[in-house]
């Protein structure tokens, strides 16, 4: 099998290299050994880059990574614009954050069939081709436009919300007609996968039952994949890292105190103010924690081209600042604010360092900081996860202290709760936790995603269908687009 993974983004495996999202890093060790061609963005743009497609590609364990610089006309609309001003804030909920302009969308259509007709320079015989994440919804359509028949799979790291969320997005219908092109759909839960098929029967009025949908060019499968991470592997670096000298540096300047960790991009979905002001709270409620608990909150800034994002990140530095000033004293800082990114082995030693793990987004498909903070943890003394309910990771991670981010108070509480939670409760707390990490690794999510999409596109049958009968057209991109490079 000539396996193709592609992604936006995509990860060089350096040691050291900051990491500023989940789904790169959590590919990297996967993708590394099943000897996988992973295609994704140099994060460079180049003019006249759809004429003829650039890309460096290099060795990546046993297969390689091909980075593509992208047509600069149109990177900034697909990126900045409809992926990350409308899709994304949609996926998260976040209605009143959807910014697209015609102009966005006519550039992220053509992104993904730039990305199409680069990617049949990786194709071979026995080709199978795994997409990932919102960036890429059309991608599926524009290859079988393209007369591919192999198959090919789409996973969704981010959530997929209600119907109604959904429809907030401009072309919504257009975009998941496209997506019915793929042969295999994954979502991180079972909310997401019921919220797609909700969509498919009441807004596209097909059929639907046992996760697969039929459509006029034929089945798609939908299924749930929640992705996992190396819980040995992450618990073997963190062990060793607390020797690393940034993470020795914090164990000294810490005197005894307590610590509560937050690692996450600085996104609208992670709930940062709602934590801050959680810990706010907490210390106003319970001023003898003042000193003796602070909090580590990293915040790796991220899309900072985006309005929402530049906002938020002013509106975070104020906050903490007010925090600090309120509660702080002249030997004491009750928050450590970062606004930078870490390599994962200094987060693997500064997750194990650290009592309690704070991980409260208002919406997110996974969370991976959750179940890594987990598996850093010291056997014999482990610490406590607070986790918010609306993380996919609650599903499995049922025994942390789970919360309501939109809860201040009870936040605050259940934080206090967790500074001060007896060994015996979170040793039963993490062996649970850790037994679930240990069923669900990222090397099962990626072979059983893979069978999946192989088993799913044999009974099917698609190259056999695709050459007997031409398919009725996938929806098609803007005629305008379509015009303009081909
Ligand atoms: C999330 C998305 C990924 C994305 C990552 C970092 O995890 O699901 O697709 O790569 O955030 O975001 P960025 O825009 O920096 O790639």
């Amino acid at each position: 099998m000539n396996l193709v993974v592609v992604s936006n983004r995509v990860s060089r495996g350096k040691a050291n290299e900051p990491m500023t999202g989940g789904l790169a890093a959590a590919l990297l060790p996967v993708v590394e050994k099943s000897g996988a061609i992973w295609v994704g963005s140099s994060g460079r743009v180049r003019d006249g880059a759809h004429k003829e497609a650039f890309a460096e590609i290099e060795a990546l364990g046993a297969g390689a990574l091909a980075m593509l610089d992208l047509p600069a006309a149109h990177y900034g609309g697909y990126y900045e614009g409809f992926a990350n001003s409308a899709l994304w804030p949609a996926l998260h909920s976040r209605t009143d954050l959807i910014r697209a302009s015609q102009e966005d969308y006519l550039s992220y259509r053509e992104v993904n069939a730039f990305m199409a007709r680069a990617l049949l320079r990786f194709q071979k015989p026995d080709s199978v081709f795994w997409i990932q994440d919102y960036h890429f919804l059309a991608l599926g359509a524009e290859l079988r436009d393209l007369g591919v028949t192999d198959p090919i799979g789409f996973f969704l790291h981010t959530p997929w919300p209600a119907r109604a969320v959904i429809g907030g997005v401009p072309h919504h219908r257009e975009l998941v007609e496209a997506m019915l092109a793929y042969d295999l759909i994954g979502f991180q839960t079972d909310d997401d996968c019921e919220n797609f098929l909700s969509y498919v029967r009441s807004d596209l009025g097909l059929a639907a039952r046992d996760g697969v949908v039929d459509s006029r060019h034929g089945s798609l499968r939908v299924g749930v994949f929640p992705i996992g991470i190396d819980p040995e592997k992450f618990a073997q670096q963190a062990a060793k890292a607390v020797l690393h000298p940034d993470v020795s540096r914090l164990r000294r300047s810490l005197n005894g105190e307590k610590l509560a960790i937050g690692v996450d991009r600085l996104d609208y979905s992670k709930g940062l103010l709602n934590r801050v002001n959680a810990f706010d709270r907490m210390w106003t409620l319970q001023p003898g924690l003042a000193r003796t608990a602070s909090l580590l909150q990293i915040a790796t800034p991220s899309r900072g081209a985006i309005e929402a994002y530049g906002n938020l990140q002013n509106e975070l530095a104020k906050l903490v600042s007010d925090v600090n000033g309120r509660h702080g004293e002249a030997d004491w800082t009750p928050i450590r604010y970062l606004n930078k990114g870490f390599s994962q082995t200094v987060l693997a030693g500064l997750y194990r360092t650290a009592q309690v793990g704070v991980v409260t987004p208002l919406h997110d498909g996974m969370n991976l900081v959750a179940k890594e903070y987990v598996a850093a943890q010291n056997p014999a003394d482990p610490g406590v996860l607070v986790l918010s309910k609306f993380a996919g990771a609650a599903n499995e991670l049922d025994t942390a202290l789970l919360v309501n981010p939109h809860d201040i108070d009870g936040m605050a509480r259940t934080i206090a709760t967790a500074l001060s939670m007896p060994l015996t409760e979170r040793r039963l707390r993490w062996e649970a936790m850790m037994k679930k990490l240990r069923s669900g690794t990222i090397q099962r999510w990626f072979a059983d995603f893979v069978d999946a999409l192989q088993e799913t596109h044999a009974d099917k049958g698609v190259g056999e269908r695709l050459i007997a009968e031409p398919p009725a057209p996938w929806p098609r991109r803007p005629a305008d687009l379509s015009a303009r490079y081909h």
